[in-house]
């Protein structure tokens, strides 16, 4: 029997449950005696409580109403700063900050008495944009209004400018966007002195949620159970957020002594929950005639809102990524988050790199032209090789060849050819079509000595049934997280696919593997699996595969079940100085170019994209339908990024909080994307696999807007680029 499983298109585990609409999602569970939860939020960007008033025509005693002064334990919301109540006490810091929870049998009921309460407010002043934070005139969080600060230093940009043949500055910015993941966040909760708390919900990380309750309630560990349920999507969107609904929805369950239901709809999801950080970076860059980049110098600079979540480390892999995948000796990144007063920006895929690459990579394009040299020769030129290194100093290992991959990327694109059709096409007419590319990479795994940190362990139990079960906190969201892992167990253990067990993680019994972010899951987590699996398989009597699940049967019935657990050990030769922002970053990086060709209707504005090349190395494929399926997915977020998603604020809120106006491609509006691996194995990867999940974000957006400059020759340097800028563009050149 054929074990081989890696690589192949096996059916995902949990297909069938979601086909036949028995997968349950957090919406679909009811308990005896269920509540429905609401909350009370801010109607101001930031001010003073002074009063709460419950008004008329609502039975106020058949409502249960948790305030701060109920919480038990901590009211923080536990991340890396703790400076994010889960309820506002006196001071409300952002717009939509949660304030009161209120609870009834009725949905309906609790949602007229949310309307209900009025909150009196002593407004004080707010600040809106990072330059406004930055000047400090009103310090609204801190000494400063800074979160985070990163400086990475490699040789000594300063001594490069006076001899630079040319030298470049350019200014680039992208925009929030939201994650509309299809289903909102929602959370289960219920609360008994006994075994305290239990959550069921819609999540990404498990044990994030679990240790945020253990604070909020001032519980031990084995008093705080958190059980995923199914997940309609996440894209990090839910990350972080879900600690907090999970603690609302204990919160009243602890008060009303039952069981407590939260789920939001999608216009409170949109309008209070995180976005991606809107950010703007500057490069000043130093280049020699024949086109090598001397020195880099680059601000970076990110709007987290009201509090710090994890500001600090999506800017940390920003500032890892603003250099990309460049060889330069001297280069110096100084990157900045900053406080604001709108809700706070979060986890998105890419995690801050889609934001700098998105620079770099229109940066690319403008050093090429300063140097007349065509944008991919001028990459070519410059691309990190085997023992280049990186901006914090660490050596490409890889057998990567990146000027290759590139070129072999605009080749299938036919970048040449449509250059020279273009050109001549776009004489006459109204439409002008354009190609760009870039060229990138993002860096798998936690940043830097994170992996290390988090000690993720798995465990593999054979069991009597005949079944392997693999046990982790890693979070099926539509991914394909179940199944990749699975094919891991299976053909390192040698069984069948259908003989590997494997479920939604609960807190009771899954070990903690870490959160599923960050492009880990299948690298590190996936090597662990594959590890604990080969060890099971020296201690079962398994001569043949045929019939596994008859020795494993027969096996574990006399001796009773095997157990086997990994834990992360860190590669060899990885060094990183946490202080310094120097050495490893990340255990591997996985490279791409994207090419787009877009076609600009003058008259409208319009952007359409019309063809897209992916070509990416991401160490071995595991599955090639899931692999694809997350560059496709991946590329048509990055569109909607580039030309679609865009959030208007008002006084820091969202104003298109909804999904007739806030705008994502739908199918008509995405391209053919064609997809294309080169697989490099990486040794310290499952079954040679590095990371997938976030790299086709970063790629789409200058690609977009490279092609979009090639139609039109007009420089357009941030996102999202819609149909009215283009045209105020367009008006603006024939004045001139
Ligand atoms: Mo996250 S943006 O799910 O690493």
């Amino acid at each position: 029997m054929d074990t081989r499983l890696v690589g192949t298109a096996v059916p995902r585990k949990e297909a069938a449950s979601k086909v036949t609409g028995t997968a349950e999602y957090v919406d679909d569970l009811a308990l005896p005696g269920m509540l429905h939860g609401v909350t009370v939020r801010s109607s101001i960007p930031r001010g003073l409580i002074r009063g709460i008033r419950f008004g008329t025509g609502i039975p106020w005693d058949e409502v249960v109403i948790v305030r701060a002064s109920d919480i038990l334990g901590k009211n923080s919301v536990s991340l890396i700063v703790d400076d994010q109540p889960y309820l506002a006490e006196t001071v409300v810091n952002h717009p939509e900050e949660p304030i009161l929870l209120l609870a009834h049998e009725s949905k309906e009921l609790v949602q007229r008495a949310r309307a209900q309460v009025t909150i009196d407010y002593e407004p004080l002043p707010a600040v809106f944009d990072m330059d406004s934070s930055l000047s400090g005139e009103s310090i609204i969080w801190g000494d400063n209004n800074i979160f985070k600060t990163y400086l990475v230093q490699k040789g000594d940009v300063d001594s490069v400018w006076q001899d630079a043949d040319v030298i470049v500055e350019g200014e680039y910015s992208t925009g929030a966007q939201e994650q509309l993941y299809i289903e909102p966040n929602g959370m289960l909760a219920e609360f008994d002195p006994e075994h305290g708390v239990t959550v069921r919900g819609s999540m990404q990380c498990p044990y994030y949620v679990h240790r945020a309750l253990m604070t909020l309630f001032d519980l031990p560990p084995e008093r705080v159970r958190v059980i995923q349920q199914e997940t309609g999507g996440a894209f990090g969107g839910k990350e972080e957020y879900p600690s907090i609904l999970a603690g609302h929805a204990a919160l009243l369950a602890c008060k009303a002594r039952r069981p407590v239901k939260m789920v939001y709809d999608r216009e409170e999801d949109m309008v209070a929950t995180t976005k991606r950080h809107p950010s703007r970076t500057r490069h000043k860059t130093a280049l020699s005639r024949d086109g090598r980049i001397l020195a880099m110098d680059i601000e970076f600079i990110i709007d987290g809102g009201a509090y710090a979540t994890l500001s600090g480390v999506v800017l940390s892999r920003g500032t890892i990524h603003a250099a990309g995948p460049y060889r330069c000796d001297h280069v110096r990144v100084r990157s900045v988050a900053v406080a604001t007063n709108a809700p706070p920006h979060g986890a998105f895929r890419g995690f801050g790199a889609p934001q700098s690459l998105f620079a770099l990579e229109r940066h690319m394009d403008k050093l090429a032209r300063a140097v007349n040299l065509d944008p991919a020769d001028f990459r070519a030129r410059n691309l990190l090789c085997k023992g280049a290194t990186t901006a914090t100093g660490q050596e490409i290992k890889d057998d990567i060849d990146l000027p290759g991959l590139q070129s072999r990327a605009l080749q299938l694109a036919h970048y040449y050819e449509k250059l020279l059709t273009y050109r001549e096409s776009n004489r006459k007419g109204t439409h002008k079509k354009g190609v760009g590319f870039a060229t990138f990479f993002h860096g798998a795994g936690f940043t830097g000595s994170g992996e290390r940190h988090l000690r993720s362990v798995v465990r593999l139990r054979a069991e009597s049934t005949g079944c392997v079960r693999v046990l982790t906190s890693m979070t099926e969201m539509g991914q394909g997280t179940n199944t990749i892992l699975a094919q891991i167990a299976a053909e390192a253990l040698g069984a069948p696919y259908e003989c590997i067990d494997i479920r939604r993680p609960d807190t009771a019994e899954a070990p903690n593997s870490g959160p599923t972010v960050a492009s880990r899951t299948a690298m590190v987590v996936g090597k662990l699996v594959e590890r604990a699996a080969r060890e099971l398989r020296k201690k079962l009597p398994l001569y043949s595969v045929s019939n596994f699940s008859e020795i494993c049967r027969g096996y574990t019935g006399e001796h009773g079940p095997v157990e086997v657990s990994a834990r992360y050990e860190e590669p060899p030769g990885v060094s990183w100085d946490d202080d310094r922002y120097r050495g490893e970053a990340y255990g591997a990086y996985s490279y791409a170019t994207y090419v787009a060709e877009v076609d600009v209707d003058t008259l409208t504005g319009e952007i359409q994209v019309t063809d897209f090349v992916a070509l990416q190395e991401v160490g071995r494929v595991l599955n090639p339908v899931l692999a694809a399926g997350q560059i496709e997915g991946g590329v048509a977020q990055g569109i909607g990024l580039a030309l679609y998603e865009k959030v208007l604020w008002h006084n820091g809120v969202m104003a298109n909080s909804q999904m007739t106006n806030y705008i994502i491609p739908t199918s008509a509006d995405v391209p053919p994307i064609r997809v294309f691996f080169e697989e490099i194995p990486y040794a310290h990867g499952a079954m040679g696999a590095k990371g997938i999940g976030e790299l086709p974000i970063d790629g789409p957006a200058p690609a977009v807007l490279n092609a979009v400059e090639n139609a039109l020759g007009i420089a357009f340097n941030h996102v999202p680029l819609l149909p009215e800028d283009v045209l105020l563009a367009l008006a603006s050149e024939r004045a001139a």
